[in-house]
């Protein structure tokens, strides 16, 4: 049998009590197989042989071990916790061994001949970046996005985040969601032009989609495939996991036959994209994403529940608040403009508003402007409490 890998972790030891230390290192070979983690105390110091670890576990054993006291056992977690670099393996973090397979010899090299994100380049987007009008900033623009859009100046969005009508056929209040898909493309990407117009330089593009399955049309591809024309780069792809069969279809016609079964989703997708740059420079103190959300947010798999109040809002297709603050936590600094050119009930905004970002939301719907602007004075108040 091949030996196990440790990486190795060293603590000092320093004023701790050493029965506080014995304790620790007891709970840690008491609750771990050796084989994940060994713990040892040797002369002041205390060493961590690490494999692998359930890292929720280890923190519970050990505070709980220790009655949740603030000393040793705390020192402990926190270096374990700190530890950047590690595979994931169920809930283990795997800490050796975890990028062995994928170790590419002279990787620079290779990225430079491949030449990276090389769609992107030649790309003629200006560097310089304007400010939002006035008029434009913290506001809810009841239009066609097409027509406001074309008032802005280039380069005066940092972010954008939306879910556009997805030609499903849903009962939106003012807006015909069942065109022939050529029509509808030509809707969408000449509106998709023009935000990227509007947007600065190294701003982001935050798109969630979802395909039309039912009609085998993969909407997610084709509009990622758009802004890879327009010299967008892709960031990145997050799952957004919504835990729900949403699929009408039974598939009957084909049940227990390869003849055609009909595949269900419980996710959707939220694709990224950035202009000119990868990196979106800002200052330290405007960043307001934790550790904790930092390390769970990077996973692209966002588990989060489907937005539970569309009838409250009277709107048809909404996403929900937390999948809007995840983004703009990870991807915008505090202050940012951030704009949705299909604003809905107004959940981009009412959440860019609760993070202290401006904003600017458009619908060409005023019923759901209104609602939007609702929402935004309850936000108000909600703020003027606490
Ligand atoms: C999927 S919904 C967005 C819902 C929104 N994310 C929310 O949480 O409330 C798409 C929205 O696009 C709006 N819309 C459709 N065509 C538009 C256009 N040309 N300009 C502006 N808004 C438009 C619809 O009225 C609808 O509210």
């Amino acid at each position: 049998m091949a030996a196990i890998e440790y990486k190795l972790v060293s603590i000092q030891t320093g004023s701790f009590p050493p029965g506080d230390v014995a304790r620790v290192a007891d709970i840690i070979n008491g609750s771990f197989p050796p084989s994940d983690v060994k713990a040892v105390v040797n002369d002041g110091e205390f060493q961590l042989h690490l494999n692998q670890l359930d890292v929720v576990r280890f923190k519970a054993a050990l505070l709980d071990g220790t009655n949740g006291s603030e000393g040793f056992a705390k020192a402990v977690f926190d270096v374990v916790d700190s530890i950047g670099s590690y595979g994931l393996k169920g809930s283990k973090r795997m800490f050796v061994g975890y990028n062995a397979e994928r170790k590419v010899r002279s990787r620079k090299e290779k990225e430079k001949s491949r030449s990276k994100h090389y769609y992107a380049n030649d790309n003629d987007f200006s560097r310089k970046n304007n400010p939002l009008p006035e008029d434009s900033v913290n506001k809810i623009v009841c239009a066609d996005s097409l027509d406001y859009l074309k008032t802005l100046p280039d380069n005066c969005i940092d972010i954008i985040i939306t879910s556009p009508p997805y030609n499903f056929g849903l009962d939106y209040e003012n807006h015909n969601d069942t065109s022939h898909w050529d029509q509808y493309y030509d809707m969408l990407f000449k509106i998709f032009k023009e935000c990227i117009r509007v947007l600065k330089y190294g701003g982001r593009f935050v798109v969630n989609v979802q395909p039309l399955y039912s009609d085998y049309i993969p909407t997610h591809h084709i509009i990622s495939s758009f802004f890879i024309q327009q010299k967008m780069i892709w960031k990145g792809e997050i799952i957004w996991e919504k835990n729900n069969y949403n699929c009408k279809y039974c598939s009957w016609g084909s049940w227990k036959s390869p003849a055609s079964p009909y595949l269900k989703y419980t996710w959707e997708f939220v694709e990224v994209f950035c202009k000119g740059n990868l990196k979106k420079p800002g200052s330290k103190e405007n960043i307001d994403i934790n550790e904790e959300e930092f390390k769970q947010w990077v996973v692209a798999k966002w588990s989060i529940a489907p937005e539970r109040n569309m009838k409250e809002y009277g709107h048809p297709a909404m996403f929900p608040e937390q999948l809007v603050e995840r983004v703009l936590k990870l991807f915008s600094y505090k202050n940012d403009v951030v704009l949705d050119p299909f604003n809905g009930a107004g959940t981009t905004t009412v959440v860019a508003k609760r993070l202290h970002r401006r904003y600017l939301g458009i619908d060409i719907s005023r019923e759901y402007c209104d609602t939007a602007l609702k929402r935004l004075e309850a936000e108000t108040e909600q703020l003027r409490l606490f």
